[in-house]
Formats: structure tokens, sequence, C-alpha cells
């Protein structure tokens, strides 16, 4: 199974997804700036990713701290927070894995020590572990996601020959740190020999679908077809899918879910053709402080993404473009929301809060 990202002992090796599928590179980051710009370049990518990779780039940024006292320390530990959170804001993943971080600077500091010296050596102990502890379980998350998953995609399958599946952007091995989220069921519906196809729809601007999907399900053995983002409606009124499954940035408190953009289109097409539309998500990136999908904050990308993604221009120069990275599909739209806890089914005010009382992630 690819991983994502692995600590070398001094560094946060990271998979360069921005050369898939042609290259497999690796890349060591040190500090927190290279870490920075991994996220904002999406040489890691995909909401449970970059919160595993902001929590090392936080213990990168602190590692050499030599502050004489915990309040200087604090402070530090905070400006590094505050930075990493800046690079991508529509994943609450991110700013979970930074307030994790520094709640365990907080706890440690409860436990006493000789030294404010002695303490601020433990606390950088601390968030290494800490780091490292969000790696593995990252993967026992989508493990159980995975489990759930397949538990609700089986049930399609005694109704239909085989079973096939449209997925949008990539919500996989290569945007967690193992399996994936709307991947996982698929994974193990694989493993257990259930056969499985996926439609992977490209996903412009950035080709997540083809580049990235199609990669780690081709690696995998999994037979998928990668399809323009204009061919879903075809493919769904031919009767080639029997479902829809796609990853999540963060899940409103009444189940609107933020997810790459194209998502919303292939939710208005996944009712129009009367076809359950699924979301796959870890509770990290559930946030019940917000009422409603209106206040996800979306990140607007550089306009050369779309007038220079193909590697050559394909627009004319000077005409505007519009580039939000993802779109806020609403909750009565979504069928389910598949987390490690269980299944959110609506009215998701009341599901969400029953799977996820602290208001996101564990
Ligand atoms: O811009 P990206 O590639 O980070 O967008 C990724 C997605 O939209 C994923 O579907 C989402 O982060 C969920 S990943 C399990």
């Amino acid at each position: 199974m690819l991983q994502t990202i692995a600590w070398t002992g001094h560094a946060a090796r990271l998979l360069d997804q921005t050369r898939l599928p042609l290259e497999t590179v690796y890349v060591d980051i040190t500090d927190e700036r290279q870490m920075w710009d991994a996220i904002k370049r999406l040489v890691i990518r995909g909401a449970p990713a970059i919160g595993v990779a902001a929590a090392f780039g936080a213990y990168l940024g602190i590692r050499h701290d030599e502050s004489d006292s915990l309040a200087e320390f604090d402070a530090h530990l905070d400006q590094v927070c505050t930075y990493l959170a800046t690079s991508r804001p529509t994943a609450v993943n991110l700013v979970w894995a930074l307030d994790r971080i520094k709640g365990v600077s907080q706890e440690t500091r409860k436990q006493g020590s000789r030294s404010e010296d002695l303490m601020v050596q433990k606390i950088k102990q601390r968030l290494l572990a800490e780091a490292l502890t969000m790696l593995e379980e990252d993967k026992q998350v989508c493990r159980k996601i995975g489990e759930h998953g397949l538990e609700l995609i089986s049930g399609l399958r005694t109704q239909h020959s085989g079973l096939s599946v449209l997925t949008h952007c990539n919500a996989g091995a290569l945007a967690t740190v193992a399996y994936g989220t709307a991947l996982a069921p698929i994974y193990f519906a694989h493993e257990q020999h259930i056969p499985i196809h996926v439609f992977a729809d490209e996903t412009r601007p950035l080709l997540q679908g083809s580049r990235i999907t199609a990669y780690e399900l081709r690696e995998a053995g999994v037979p998928v077809t990668v399809i323009c983002d204009n061919m879903a409606a075809t493919v769904m009124k031919e009767g080639k899918v029997q479902a829809v499954i796609v990853g999540t940035d963060r899940v409103a408190a009444n189940g609107d879910v933020a997810n790459k953009i194209g998502t919303l289109n292939v939710a208005i097409l996944a009712k129009y053709y009367n076809l359950p539309f699924y979301v796959a998500a870890p509770t990290s990136s559930i946030d019940l402080s917000l009422a409603s999908g209106a206040e996800i904050p979306i990140e607007q990308r550089d306009s050369s993404e779309i007038s220079n993604g193909l590697g050559r221009q394909t627009a004319p120069d000077d005409v505007n473009f519009y580039n939000p990275a993802f779109d806020v599909t609403p909750a009565d739209l979504v069928t389910a929301i598949i987390t490690e806890k269980g299944v959110a089914k609506p009215p998701y005010v009341q599901s969400l809060k029953a799977l996820c009382p602290a208001g996101t992630g564990r």
C-alpha cells in the first residue's frame, strides 16, 4: 500500500504527488517553511494527509527552539501553528491537527519538571510522538471507514451483478496516510474478492482523479476507468454505476460537505439518476462549529491552473478566470456520511452530533 508520509528520524518524507503518475519521487521536509510550501503546492494533499503533515510541520518548526522560558516557547509554537494553518483553508483537518499539537504541549506541562529548559525538551519529544501517533491512527481510522463503507455498498451489489462506483478527485490512500476514505471500502471489497470497478472523474483543473486515483487503483489491481468530468452524466444515464462515493474536506453541523470542485455537479447528477451519494470522512473532517456549508472557507487558487494546467496554454491571453478549489454539496443531496465511528444518516444535525459529541475529531 502506498504511503504518503513517513518519518525518517530527522525529516518528514513525502511522496511528491505533483509528479504522479509519471514519477514516484520522495522529498524530505526538514522545516516548517518547506512543509507550508509542500501543502500549498499539493506535494501532499487530501484532508487527512495534510493534517498529519501539519503536525510534523509543527514539530519541525520548534525542534531547534532554544527558548529560555516556557512562555517564549509557547509563543514560538503558536506562531509556527498559525503560519502552517495559512497554507490551505478548506480542510478542517489541518487546524484540527494543529490544535491537537498545541493541546499536547499544554497537557505535558501539567506533569511538571525540574526546570523550564527540561520541560521544553520534554514537550518537543511529546510533539514528535503525537505526530507519529496521528500517522498510525489515520491508518486505523481509514480501515474502519472501509469496513463501514463496504457494509453499505455491498448491499447494492445484491441488486446488480458486480458493483461499479464513481468517485471524484482523490480520496484514496494518497489523500490519507494509507487506504483512503472514499476508496477504503473499494480496497476492502477488492481484498475480499468482491468484483468492483471504479469510474474516476479526471477532476480538472489539477487532475487528481486521472493522475492520482487511477494511479493508486492500478497499483492495487482494482479495475478503473478514467472519464472526463463532463462524462459522469452519460455514465449514470447508461446505468454503468450503482453509487457515488467521495471524500470531504469539511462537514458542517447540518451535513453540508465541502469537497473538490465538481463534487456538487456529481451529487446533483446522482440525485437525478436516483443513485446513492455517499461521503466518506474521518470525524476529524467534521466541524460542528459551523452551522452550515455557507460558512466553510473555500480556497481560491491561481488562474494558471486553468490557463496552463495541461502543460501548455489552453486559453487566450487577457481573459478572466475563476478557480475555486472546492464546492459545497448541500446535505439534502447526501445519502449518508461514512465515518470511522459509524454511518451518519439524515437528519445530520442529530446523527453527526451523536457521532462527534466533542464537535470534531476524537
Ligand atoms: O485539492 P486536494 O487534492 O487536496 O483535494 C482533495 C479532496 O478534495 C479530497 O476529496 C478530500 O480532501 C478528502 S481526502 C480523504
